[in-house]
């Protein structure tokens, strides 16, 4: 691979012509093409109205699915899709019944906290939750996960690459004990799908829950659920609706008679533009390769620590890049500050408390993108030069 390879997929992102933008933990940069895919979306709905349905988007969720698919490693009709990873989790939950005796959910403190609200929710019919804590360093050793997993657990949720530090869970050891107990898993791969090579079959994950927002440069709105096929043949969610049946359209208000593909995972009417938002960033992801995407985020993480030691910048972060996804967290004084200043000034990056400022240079970054990003972090940090950019707020600091 050479970096110049890479570089010509710059142009697909408009916003890489004007911003420093390594933020894709969070959203990634909108390709070009999903401007015409969303024009597409509205001629069709305006040129074919509800004609559409039949010619393409009953199907759609499939379609995506399948295309999602291919970057995880499941076999087609195996992804289903959904709004967002919480809604995955639910539906993925829905096909477990709590027994006093097989009840417990366990899932980890360094989870993304929105899938800890929902599991602790859902004591009121019965499951038990574990949050399984996380040492100072926001990392949950492995053992303690295992030791947290017996013949009780029902289900084992937990992150496949931790958010705040980007550390890569050792997913296959987990599954293995997980399944020795009885229990089953869901992997919550949101800060893996489109950044790490992975296969969720080999990994042996009963269901895989992501999003095509961060890594997968596909907008909000889509998420995506992948099931074991063999569990896919027999689930039965409590949260279900006419997109899972076999024939929606005969309106027959018995038992839902599913389909034996993963659209059995869906309830209602899906959000068809997010489909026409999250095709080509799919589509790009797929054909660049997640080796490429691998080896050239390595690089630019690799480039992030060496700067970061010379401005004498700390960070929590593993320093085996076999263990570090795409994201390389560096606190220096005042890094909110810091963060929101960068941002004005169009170094578009993060802060979450505790590890300090989030950089997930894509494959679509370069080396030297990294180097003005330290630059300026530097000089900020030097001269205090955040009182200006003060003003600057947003929801997502
Ligand atoms: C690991 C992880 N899981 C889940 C989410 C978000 O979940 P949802 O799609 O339900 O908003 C995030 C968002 O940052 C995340 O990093």
């Amino acid at each position: 691979m050479t970096t110049d390879d890479l570089e010509r997929w710059r142009t697909e992102f408009p916003i890489l012509a004007s911003t420093v933008y390594m933020i894709s933990n969070s959203l990634g940069a909108m390709p070009r093409r999903t401007a015409e895919s969303l024009a597409e979306y509205a001629h069709t709905w305006a040129t074919r109205g509800v004609r559409a349905w039949e010619e393409r988007w009953w199907e759609m969720a499939r379609e995506v699915g399948d295309k999602v698919g291919r970057v995880i490693g499941a076999p087609a009709g195996s992804v289903s899709m959904h709004e967002n990873v919480t809604t995955a989790a639910m539906v993925a939950l829905a096909c477990v019944r709590p027994r006093p005796e097989r009840n417990r959910i366990v899932c980890l403190a360094a989870d993304f906290p929105s899938l800890i609200y929902f599991y602790r929710a859902q004591e009121v019919l019965g499951f038990d939750l574990t949050v399984v804590p996380a040492d100072p360093d926001f990392v949950v050793p492995l053992d303690r996960l295992l030791d947290a997993i017996d013949g009780r657990t029902a289900f084992v949720s937990f992150s496949h690459v931790l958010f705040k530090t980007s550390y890569i869970m050792d997913a296959a050891a987990v599954v293995a004990r997980a399944h020795d107990r009885g229990a089953l898993v869901l992997l919550d791969g949101y800060q893996s799908a489109g950044i790490i090579p992975l296969d969720v079959t080999a990994l042996g994950v009963d269901f895989f829950a992501g999003g095509c927002l961060k890594w997968l440069c596909g907008g909000p709105g889509t998420a995506f659920l992948y099931t074991r096929p063999d569990l896919l043949r027999t689930a039965q969610p409590r949260f279900t609706g006419w997109f899972s049946h076999r024939s929606p359209f005969t309106f027959d208000t018995g038992p839902v008679d599913p389909r034996g593909d993963a659209m059995r995972m869906m309830n209602g009417t899906p959000s068809i533009p997010a489909y026409y938002a999250a095709l080509p960033g799919l589509e790009i992801i797929a054909a660049v390769g997640l080796d490429r995407i691998r080896a050239r985020s390595k690089q630019l993480t690799a480039r992030v620590f060496a700067l970061a030691e010379r401005h004498g910048f700390p960070s929590i972060a593993t320093r085996d890049p076999e263990r570090l996804a795409g994201t390389v967290a560096v606190n220096p004084p005042d890094a909110l500050q810091v963060s929101r200043a960068l941002k004005a000034r169009d170094f578009v990056v993060d802060f979450r408390p505790g590890v300090g400022i989030r950089i997930s240079p894509h494959f679509y970054n370069t080396v030297d993108e990294i180097d003005r990003l330290m630059v300026e972090m530097a000089r900020i940090v030097e001269h205090r030069d955040y009182a200006a950019d003060a003003t600057v707020r947003s929801v997502v600091t």
